[in-house]
């Protein structure tokens, strides 16, 4: 498995596999890689002869306050991930080769990205957005695998996909998470003891409404309450978003179909997590 540095090493790779007939798959990430990330590896190399997986801490989706500096670098052992999952490369390039220093060129999707995690997180998604169009540009991949646990994310990036015609699909990957429920994220690991055990609020919360669902409740308000009911049992807890929403759009809905998308995010200490569920 070869660590690439450049778009330039990365593109000629992509085209010289592509011209012996293989399809090109991408997956995206900022590392620190766990079993969520191996999970989309692995389907990457079940359906592509070329896989790349990205490992980059993308600063520009990153708020002044958020987490850049002390996100956690795992990069000897996620090569070994990587590798192991079956990717053709690793691609590691430095910030200077994404962002060239004049760099003035942003991908905004208007719309979505100021939604869920974008009402938070101003900037986030045109940081998220401008950084997958580089790679999926610089691949020409046919494929590029997301995770369903950063579901708006996956909603903006369909949008910017579809608006700028670009050839690649995207396949959406199900969330992997902990035996007692915790979505996996690389953010885990901040989790104090007591934080990581309150964080269950989160998977209990996406459950609860899991098993409405299946018992026939579609009322928005009700599972709504059925979730915050949940969080009010952590008081540790600070809600930021709990919703029901179309997936396509991400604005809020009054009765849940199937496909629609029911997510949560909440602050466990100084920690900003997320989950969902799609409906049904
Ligand atoms: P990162 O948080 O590293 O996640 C990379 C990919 O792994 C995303 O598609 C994410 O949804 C997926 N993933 C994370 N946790 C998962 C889990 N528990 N189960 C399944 N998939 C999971 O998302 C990003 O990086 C960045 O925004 C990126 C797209 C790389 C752009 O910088």
């Amino acid at each position: 498995m070869e660590i690439l540095r450049t778009v330039h090493e990365l593109r000629q790779w992509a085209r010289a596999d592509r011209s012996e007939g293989n399809t090109i798959g991408i997956v995206p990430t900022m590392g620190a890689l766990h079993a969520g990330h191996a999970s989309l590896i692995r389907a990457a190399n079940s359906q592509c002869g070329f896989v790349a997986v990205s490992i980059f801490v993308n600063p520009t989706q990153f708020g002044p306050n958020e987490d850049y500096s002390r996100y956690p670098r795992t990069f000897e052992a996620d090569c070994a991930l990587a590798k192991a999952e079956g990717a053709s490369v690793v691609f590691a390039p430095s910030v200077e080769e994404l962002y060239p220093a004049d760099a003035a060129t942003f991908v905004e999707v208007e719309g979505l990205s100021n939604r869920l995690d974008g009402a938070s997180r101003p900037g986030h998604f045109r940081g998220v957005a401008t950084v997958v169009s580089k790679l999926l540009i610089a691949t020409e991949a046919d494929l590029a695998f997301f995770g369903q646990k950063d579901a708006a994310q996956v909603a903006v990036l369909r949008r910017m996909v579809t608006d700028l015609r670009l050839p690649a699909k995207i396949v959406v990957c199900p969330i992997v998470r902990e035996p007692d429920g915790l979505a996996l994220s690389s953010r885990n690991v901040y989790l104090s003891a007591a934080e990581r055990a309150q964080a269950l609020a989160l998977s209990r919360a996406i459950r609860r409404v899991e098993s409405m669902v299946a018992a026939g409740v579609r009322s928005r308000g009700v599972l709504i309450d059925a979730a915050h009911e949940i969080f009010a049992s952590e008081p540790a807890i600070r809600v930021d978003y709990v919703e029901l929403v179309d997936w396509d759009t991400l604005l809020p809905v009054e009765t849940a179909m199937p496909g629609m998308l029911f997510p949560v995010a909440a602050w466990v200490g100084s920690t900003r997590l997320i989950d969902n569920t799609v409906i049904a």
